[in-house]
């Protein structure tokens, strides 16, 4: 799969060798009647555009009664720039730092001591449930216990983002999607909303309370959050992991680096192989730069992130080099469009960051570990981004 790109470079070979590239250049494209845009520019004006409404994962098939309790992600213009500053208070630098470290490292270090008892793990079970476990928190998502609640999340958010085609086909999702819903709620969400009820906490649910949320719109936080924040999560450790794991020179770097060094390498990673390889958006004004003429106002377009991630226009030189110093070069964060960009950007993205860095940091101090068997690729169409599975991890055995 390795294909030299260009030559030239005076720094790096350049070599294309992202691991999903195979993969993605196949799977994606924007849904019907989109325009496709690569071109950086063009797509970071549509995703900060005010007049660029959310048109991914059926938003424009949705209606809520209640605006102010439909998840942030559907939302759009001043009830979305409402529920984002009041839900910002969870997802801060301040929180992150500290408020959630704490449960990072505690996940972690639980997590890390079941892997040296048994000497052997599946890395995307660890990845997934310290990602359950991190958002579960924010959210509030604690008063049932942890293996069931793992179990029930998967299944409803699988069931949640699934996509089938046939009408037979359809009400059998229908009737999954619901009874995994219902699971979810009486196991998990209201034990923590009886509990929150009784002593509010500094949480998600405590707020969504506050606010007079019905349990409904709880759930449906909860199944947004879960599918934003432990889907993808998930895979970017895996991701992560395996570079590291097979580039050792990267992984000293990692390993010497402090926490900026380290969340350089990581979004470095990100950047060339993004978890969510496409956004949607629908732009009520016309849009300039992808043909000779302004495209009308109404338009749908498809933002590839991938693509944009890779254009020298926005990275600089040498785009398929893991480069974590590109980001100063480039005066950038190191996000580029990896986490997208404008009102819609993902407010979780320090969350993914420090969650993956302690993990890794943690894991590859262990004595002896290694990876036994890469992961085998699959694309989730709900996500729209890759999946990493089968990834067998292993170290010496805790006596
Ligand atoms: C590596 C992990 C992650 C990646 C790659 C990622 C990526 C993204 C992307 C690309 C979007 C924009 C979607 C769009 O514009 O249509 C987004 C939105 C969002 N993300 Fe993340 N995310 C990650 C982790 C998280 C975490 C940990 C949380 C929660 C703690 C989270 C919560 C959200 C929410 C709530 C939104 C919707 C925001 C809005 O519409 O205003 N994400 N994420």
């Amino acid at each position: 799969m390795t294909e030299a790109v260009a030559s030239g470079c005076p720094m790096h070979d350049n070599v294309d060798r992202r691991k999903s590239a195979k993969l993605a250049a196949k799977m994606t494209k924007p849904d019907g009647g989109a325009h496709w845009v690569k071109k950086p520019s063009v797509a970071r004006a549509i995703l900060r555009s005010p007049e660029a409404l959310q048109a991914g994962a059926g938003a424009e098939m949705l209606n809520f009664e209640n605006p102010e309790h439909m998840p942030v992600f559907f939302l759009d213009g001043a009830d979305h720039r409402k529920k984002r500053t009041k839900t910002q208070k969870f997802l801060s630098p301040k929180a992150v730092s500290e408020q959630h470290h704490t449960i990072m490292r505690e996940v972690t270090d639980e997590l890390l001591a079941e892997f040296q008892r048994a000497g052997t793990a599946k890395l995307e079970d660890v990845s997934f449930q310290l990602a359950i476990e991190v958002v579960g928190e924010i959210l509030g998502l604690t008063n049932s216990d942890q293996a069931g609640r793992a179990k029930r999340i998967q299944r409803v958010l699988y069931a949640s983002i699934a996509q089938r085609e046939g009408n037979f086909a359809n009400r059998i999702l229908k009737f999954q999607q619901a009874f995994h819903t219902g699971n979810f709620f009486l196991w998990d969400v209201l034990p923590a909303i009886k509990a929150r009820k009784k002593a509010p906490k500094n949480d998600a649910i405590s707020f969504y309370i506050e606010e007079g949320y019905s349990n409904m719109a709880i759930v449906v936080e909860c199944l947004t959050y879960g599918a934003a924040g432990m889907l993808t999560t998930r895979e970017f450790i895996v991701m992560t992991a395996w570079y590291l794991f097979e580039d050792l020179a990267l992984r000293q770097r990692f390993l010497d680096g402090d926490s900026k060094e380290q969340i350089n390498i990581l979004l470095e990673i990100l950047r060339l192989e993004p978890v969510a390889a496409m956004v949607h958006r629908r732009v009520n004004a016309e849009v300039e730069g992808l043909g000779e003429k302004p495209m009308p106002a109404g338009e749908l377009y498809g933002i590839d992130i991938r693509a944009a991630n890779v254009d020298e226009e926005l990275v600089g030189e040498c785009p398929f080099a893991v480069d974590p110093d590109r980001a100063q070069r480039q005066r950038d964060t190191g996000r580029y469009l990896s986490f997208a960009d404008g009102p819609h950007n993902c407010p979780g993205w320090q969350v993914a960051l420090h969650e993956t860095r302690i993990f890794l940091e943690q894991l590859f101090k262990l004595p002896g570990v290694k990876l036994d068997r890469e992961p085998d690729m699959s694309w989730n169409e709900g996500v729209k981004g890759y999946e990493l599975r089968n990834a067998m991890i292993s170290c010496d055995k805790s006596a």
